[in-house]
């Protein structure tokens, strides 16, 4: 941390504002008399004990601010009845108290960069989305522009009526992981590693099927935390199409427009699935229209989406985990991601060269772009790796 950043000043100054604060009830001890019990007029006293449980309420507060402080600063002492405790921050002050509370949350928001009552762990920054999605996604209009339209419009319905759930389909390496990860970055402080966000790739997290009910309790309580934690939550599967069908049985009710659940509501959640099912429909779609000389950016998505969606209706094999959703139109979009070409492979490799603050020369990209394999053997159009590992191979051509 650097010195004179404002967070170094966090204790310090919480410990202060937190003093001034409690200054009436600091005359306060265990059982003892204070200055309120001494007030013999009734009415004194009735506005006495009123101050007294403002100033206890602003107190609970205070010690909940400085628990906050003091797990950031110090994770290790933190324990776990600690963090519970945050979980459930209560905004519901006396309005007396509320002054101060307004005085505390201005001060603490003003440190944390947010705004009034705002969750200062989600930023929804739509600009930046379409910003990224624009420049650092290569070859993918379908993709950026379904994403970008369907986010924006979840995310400014006052009150949506089901999750959104999106479901990306695509060779390896043609940006599911990379969009994911640029849209993290722009709806939540801290992206994929943010609280509000959970990763789970089948074959890390379900890799046995005999463990299937361990698991789904697992994914269960962890997306009901995370939902309790923080309303607009993500949730991305990785792999979705090794996704155990039992597992996708107890997401399916969260998935459905309803209102809530238990007393849970998950309608302002996201949940994204990526997976390769449907590549090869995507690719046969793109080299079709190439052998009829169409440009690419005039792909839309009539003209793929019907046969993604039919693919997944017809695998009937059930490994194909969330095909179901499909069938049970749990799904808002199907987003395809289309095979990438030679001059998207150079695009990422001067994005990667770019990134690392490394000089290159168009000689180099073209270098970088040769080392990929090309599919079909004849047409040679399609990187078969898509921008995958673009990022280790420039190292190869250092100086
Ligand atoms: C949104 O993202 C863009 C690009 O990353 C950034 O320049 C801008 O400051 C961000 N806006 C906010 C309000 O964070």
């Amino acid at each position: 941390m650097r010195p004179g950043h404002p967070e170094t000043l966090l204790p310090g100054s919480v410990a202060f504002l937190c003093l001034l604060l409690l200054l009436p009830g600091a005359a306060e001890k265990d059982g003892g008399e204070t200055c309120w019990d001494r007030a013999r007029d009734p009415t004194v006293k009735k506005v006495g004990d009123a101050l007294k449980e403002q100033m206890k309420a602003v107190a609970a507060l205070c010690q909940k601010y400085w628990t906050y402080f003091s797990c950031q600063l110090w994770p290790q002492a933190c324990g776990k009845e600690k963090k519970t405790a945050l979980a459930s921050l209560d905004w519901t002050l006396p309005l007396w108290g509320q002054k101060y509370l307004d005085i505390l949350s201005t001060w603490y928001c003003s440190v944390k960069e947010c705004c009034g009552r705002d969750d200062c762990r989600i930023t929804n920054n739509i600009t930046g989305l379409e910003t990224d999605l624009s420049i650092r996604l290569h070859g993918q209009h379908l993709a950026q522009e379904v994403i970008l339209k369907s986010v924006r419009g979840f995310l400014s319905a006052p009150q949506p009526e089901k999750p959104l759930v999106l479901s990306f389909h695509g060779w390896t390496g043609t940006g599911k992981n990379f969009v994911t990860r640029i849209l993290a970055d722009h709806l939540y402080r801290g992206g994929l590693e943010s609280e509000c966000v959970q990763v789970f790739i089948s074959t890390l997290h379900f890799p046995h099927l005999r463990y299937v009910d361990t698991y789904r309790e697992k994914l269960m309580r962890q997306v009901r935390d995370t939902v309790k934690n923080c309303g607009q939550a993500l949730f991305v599967f990785d792999e979705a199409e090794k996704l155990p069908p039992s597992l996708l049985e107890t997401l399916k009710p969260l998935l459905k427009q309803h209102d809530t659940i238990g007393d849970m509501d998950y309608q302002r959640a996201i949940f994204l699935f990526l997976s390769n099912l449907g590549g090869n429909t995507i690719n046969e779609v793109v080299l079709n229209w190439f052998k009829a000389g169409w440009p690419r950016e005039e792909i839309a998505m009539e003209d793929l989406e019907p046969h993604l969606k039919a693919e997944m209706l017809n695998s009937m094999d059930s490994n194909f985990g969330h095909s179901q959703l499909a069938k049970e139109n749990l799904i808002d979009f199907f987003v395809p991601f289309l095979p990438l070409e030679y001059h998207h492979i150079r695009l990422c490799a001067r994005d990667a060269f770019l990134g690392q603050d490394l000089e290159y020369t168009e000689e180099t990209l073209d270098k970088v772009a040769n080392m990929m394999v090309y599919v079909p053997k004849d047409e040679k159009l399609f990187s078969a790796q898509g921008c995958k590992s673009i990022a280790q191979r420039i190292n190869l051509f250092l100086p």
